[in-house]
C-alpha cells in the first residue's frame, strides 16, 4: 500500500542543467508548484546555471552528474554513423545508463516521493527504471517525439510506465498521440512566464558591450534572435535574411545565447557562425552576446525579437517571453509556435527556412515604429490573458492530486487542498 499523507512530495527529475527553454519553463512550472503547497525537490543530471536559478528560488536542488557517454547520447549523435557505430554507442549508453539508473533510484528513494515527473527524454526512461512501483510518473514532453526514432523507441517501450504525459503544446499532443494512441493519456499544458520579469519596463542590457561592438547610433532598430545553438533554430535563416536587407536600413542585430547543450552534433558553434557573418559581409551589422543568464534584460534592449526554427517549434519559449516583454515577434509558422500567435495582430509570420519572408518582415518592422508598438502592445495582452504563470497553477496542482488519488499517495479527504 503507497504511503499516504497530506504533504504531496514532487520530485522533478531533468537531465540538463543549462538554462535553455525547457528549463527557463521549469522555473515558472516548479514556482507554480510550490505555490500551490507541493514539497519540491529537483534531480539534475548536469551542475550549471539551472541550478542556482532554482536554489535562489528556494527550490532544494540534487546533482546527479549523467556520466559523459549517457549525456552525449541521443538522435543527433546516432545519425550519419553506420549501423554497427549505432549499435556501439547504443551499447555502451545502456552500459552508462544501469549503475546511473541504481544511483538514481536510491537518491529518489531517499527523498520519498508521492510524484516523479519528468522532463527530458533521458529522464523519462531513467525515472521509469528507477521510480519506486506505486509512485506515478508523469512526462513532460516538451519536444516531438515523432523526429526521433531512438527516442520514440525507447519511450514507447517504457510508456507502461508512465502515468500522465504532458505536451507543452497542442502540436505536441498530437504527435504523441500519433505515436501512442490513447495510452498514457495526454494533456496539453501550455508554458507560461512570470509577467513581473518578462515586463516591458525595466532594466535593458548594453548589448553592444556584451558584444564587443561600438555604440550603434541613434535610430537604430535592434532586432535579436534569443535561444541556444541547436541547429533548427535557424541562426542560418537569420544571417542570410539580415544579408538580404537594403545597405542602408537601419538596424543592428544581435545574436545572445550560446552552444549550451552537450548533446553531440546538434548544434552550432561559435566559429562557424563568424564565418557565415563574414562571408555574407555583415561585418559589425551583426553582434554576438554570448549566453545571458538574465534574458528579460536582453529582449528589453531590443526592438524586434526573432523566432525562425527551421523545422517546426514545439513551444517556442523566447515568443512568449519577447512578448510579455512587449517587444514586435517575428515567428516561425509552424508547430505550438502557431498556436499562440495570430499573424498581423500580435505578431507578425513567416514560413520556416523562407529567408527572403523573413527579411521583408525584419524590414517591415524597422521601418514602422507604429506596427511594432501596436505588435508589442497587443503581445503583451495575450501573454497577460493565456500564458502568465499565475494561470498554471490551478491546472498543475488538480493534475498532481489526481494522479496522487489514484495512486493512493493522497487521501480523499485531502485532495483540493496540498497543505
Ligand atoms: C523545448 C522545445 C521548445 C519549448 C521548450 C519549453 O526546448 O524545443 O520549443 O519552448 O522546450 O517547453
Amino acid at each position: 500500500m503507497a504511503p499516504t499523507s497530506n504533504i504531496l512530495r514532487v520530485v522533478h527529475l531533468n537531465p540538463s542543467g543549462q538554462l535553455g527553454g525547457a528549463e527557463t519553463s521549469l522555473l515558472t512550472l516548479l514556482t507554480s508548484i510550490r505555490e500551490a503547497g507541493f514539497e519540491v525537490a529537483l534531480i539534475l543530471g548536469e551542475d550549471g546555471p539551472f541550478r542556482e536559478r532554482m536554489e535562489r528560488l528556494g527550490i532544494a536542488v540534487h546533482v546527479l552528474p549523467l556520466p559523459e557517454g549517457l549525456a552525449r547520447l541521443g538522435d543527433s549523435a546516432l545519425s550519419g554513423r553506420g549501423r554497427l557505430a549505432r549499435v556501439a554507442v547504443l551499447i555502451s549508453g545502456v552500459l552508462w545508463a544501469i549503475p546511473y539508473g541504481w544511483k538514481l533510484a536510491s537518491a529518489i528513494r531517499r527523498l520519498r516521493p508521492s510524484l516523479i515527473h519528468t522532463t527530458g527524454f533521458k529522464m523519462h526512461i531513467l525515472g521509469a527504471w528507477a521510480k519506486p512501483a506505486s509512485t506515478p510518473l508523469l512526462w513532460h514532453l516538451q519536444d516531438y517525439v515523432g523526429k526521433r526514432p531512438l527516442m520514440r523507441g525507447l519511450l514507447a517501450w517504457h510508456r507502461r510506465f508512465c502515468s500522465l504525459a504532458i505536451a507543452n503544446s497542442r502540436s505536441v499532443a498530437l504527435d504523441l498521440e500519433r505515436q501512442w494512441g490513447s495510452r498514457p493519456q495526454v494533456v496539453t499544458l501550455p508554458n507560461t512566464v512570470d509577467v513581473d520579469v518578462f515586463a516591458p519596463h525595466g532594466p535593458r542590457l548594453d548589448l553592444d558591450k556584451l558584444a564587443n561592438l561600438p555604440p550603434a547610433p541613434p535610430g537604430t532598430v535592434r532586432i535579436g534572435l534569443l535561444g541556444t545553438f541547436a541547429r533548427w533554430k535557424g541562426h542560418h535563416v537569420f544571417l542570410r535574411a539580415l544579408s538580404l536587407l537594403p545597405a542602408d536600413l537601419p538596424f543592428r542585430a544581435y545574436i545572445i545565447g550560446g552552444p549550451i547543450y552537450r548533446t553531440g552534433g546538434s548544434q552550432f558553434t561559435f566559429d562557424e557562425l563568424n564565418a557565415e557573418v563574414k562571408r555574407l559581409g555583415l561585418g559589425d551589422r551583426v553582434g554576438f552576446t554570448g549566453f545571458i543568464g538574465q534574458s528579460a534584460d536582453a529582449l528589453r534592449a531590443l526592438d524586434v525579437v526573432v523566432h525562425c526554427s527551421t523545422e517546426p517549434e514545439p513551444f517556442g519559449m523566447v515568443i512568449i517571453e519577447g512578448m510579455s516583454c512587449g517587444k514586435a515577434v517575428i515567428v516561425s509558422r509552424a508547430g505550438g509556435a502557431a498556436e499562440i500567435i495570430e499573424d498581423g495582430v500580435d505578431a507578425l509570420c513567416h514560413t520556416p527556412g523562407d529567408a527572403e519572408e523573413l527579411a521583408a518582415q525584419i524590414e517591415r518592422l524597422v521601418r514602422d515604429e507604429d506596427l511594432r508598438l501596436r505588435l508589442g502592445a497587443a503581445g503583451r495582452c495575450k501573454v497577460e490573458a493565456r500564458y502568465a504563470r499565475s494561470l498554471l497553477q490551478r491546472e498543475i496542482a488538480s493534475l498532481y492530486e489526481q494522479q496522487c488519488l489514484q495512486s493512493g499517495h493522497l487521501t480523499p479527504s485531502v485532495a483540493g487542498g496540498a497543505e
